[in-house]
């Protein structure tokens, strides 16, 4: 418990502070928890559907999900990629959380081993833990992009999945052709060294939130054994609403067998199938994207900002997190000067790489900009 709750303290404690000093004074930068609306469309949809329901629509489904949404997702994906995906290699699950889960409760033998590139999304070593699997963590270069030769050594006979995630949480560093191309040549050599199969599983919620017109490669470009795991929570703004799914590429082998396995753990980890509702709704919404002008705005605002003031950060790429270095060395007591000045950011460590602090950007203009005089302060007085 001590170890999974860094993001939750930092969440619960910006209660503590609001209540003592008032809302308008706390300034919280420590959730993904976008407070973007989701689009028109989405509210269209939904008013749409609630005013001609069709019989039946609220009942159990097949536990992929509905074949129309399913053939919704194959199609915009096939586009983005020009592989042959159909509905047959979509499932539809409850948000990459649980797509995650879904996958590697299919993939994991007991003792099975996953590649994890620091820093990273707190949650991936408890999703190891819940199907027997174990996490070898990879340190990140200076531009947190993996650091190859750890990444090479870090394969054994036991690695059944590398999980990649990008654009990334916490970094914001988007994984370039040439990163993907370099990862997939070492996976391609170590199946042949150990004869084994090696899952690709890109964990990709922030695909879509990518800024100054950057390409998205895909990770199906480069490697047949590649599942992505995905969801509507960043890109739609609907985290409340759990909709996700996976992909698996259309060109492997195995793939039925591998397909069958997920639908049957959708159903046994009792997630039985994604919220209907959802499914009727981003059916209608696949090449539908939450405004990303408006979050490389505040990008833009606070790196410029942070930068000016003296505080080193590798200019995000995507999704909606800085991750700067913290000017004292031991992160939790920079994190606490912040706090002081009722500024809330989420310790490197809570990530696996201390020495660092996230920061969530994906709040309003006001509480931003009221966050700069706390920021200015902590790293005077951290370096004065
Ligand atoms: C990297 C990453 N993966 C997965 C998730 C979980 O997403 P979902 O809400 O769709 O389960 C998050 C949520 O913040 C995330 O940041």
């Amino acid at each position: 418990m001590a170890e999974g709750s860094l993001i939750r303290k930092m969440f619960e404690e910006a209660g503590v502070l609001k209540a003592q000093y008032g809302a308008e004074n706390v300034f919280d930068l420590s959730l993904g928890n976008p407070i973007m609306e989701p689009p028109r469309a989405f509210f269209d949809e939904l008013q749409r559907i609630a005013t001609e329901p069709t019989p039946g629509m609220h009942r159990y489904m097949p536990n992929a999900g509905y074949p129309e949404t399913r053939a919704a997702v194959a199609a915009e994906i096939k586009d983005e990629t020009s592989l042959d995906f159909t509905a047959n290699e979509i499932v539809m699950t409850c948000g990459a959380g649980g797509a995650i889960n879904v996958i590697l409760k299919t993939l994991f033998d007991p003792g099975d081993e996953m590649v994890v590139f620091a820093p990273y999304f707190v949650e991936y070593r408890f999703y190891a833990d819940n199907h027997g699997g174990i996490p070898r963590i990879v340190p990140p270069d200076d531009d947190f992009l993996p650091d190859m030769k750890a990444f090479e050594a870090a394969i054994t006979s036991q690695t059944k999945v590398v999980l990649i995630n990008s654009p990334n949480n916490p970094t914001g560093a988007v994984y370039s052709a040439s990163v993907l191309g370099t990862l997939t040549e070492i996976i391609q050599r170590k199946e042949q060294e150990f004869d084994s199969e090696i899952f690709l599983v890109s964990d990709e919620p922030y695909r879509k939130i990518i800024f100054d017109g950057l390409d998205y490669p895909h990770s199906f470009q480069f490697h047949k054994r590649s599942i992505v795991a995905t969801s509507h929570s960043k890109d739609l703004a609907l985290p409340g609403e759990r909709i996700g799914y996976i992909a698996v590429h259309p060109d492997y082998e195995g793939r039925q067998e591998l397909i069958d396995g997920l639908i049957f753990c959708n159903r046994t980890l009792g997630f039985v199938n994604a919220p209907a509702l959802m499914q009727h709704i981003v059916r209608a919404m696949q090449s539908v994207t939450v405004n990303v002008d408006e979050y490389q705005r505040k990008r833009d605002f606070l790196y410029n900002e942070l930068t000016d003031m003296g505080y080193e950060i590798v200019k995000p790429q995507g999704a909606f997190y800085m991750f700067p270095k913290s000017p004292m060395e031991d992160e939790m007591f920079f994190v606490d000067r912040l706090k002081e000045h009722k500024v809330l950011v989420v310790p490197g460590r809570g990530f696996g790489w201390p020495g660092y602090f996230r920061l969530s950007y994906c709040i309003t203009d006001n509480e931003l900009a009221g966050a700069l005089p706390g920021f200015k302060a902590a790293i005077e007085t951290a370096v004065g």
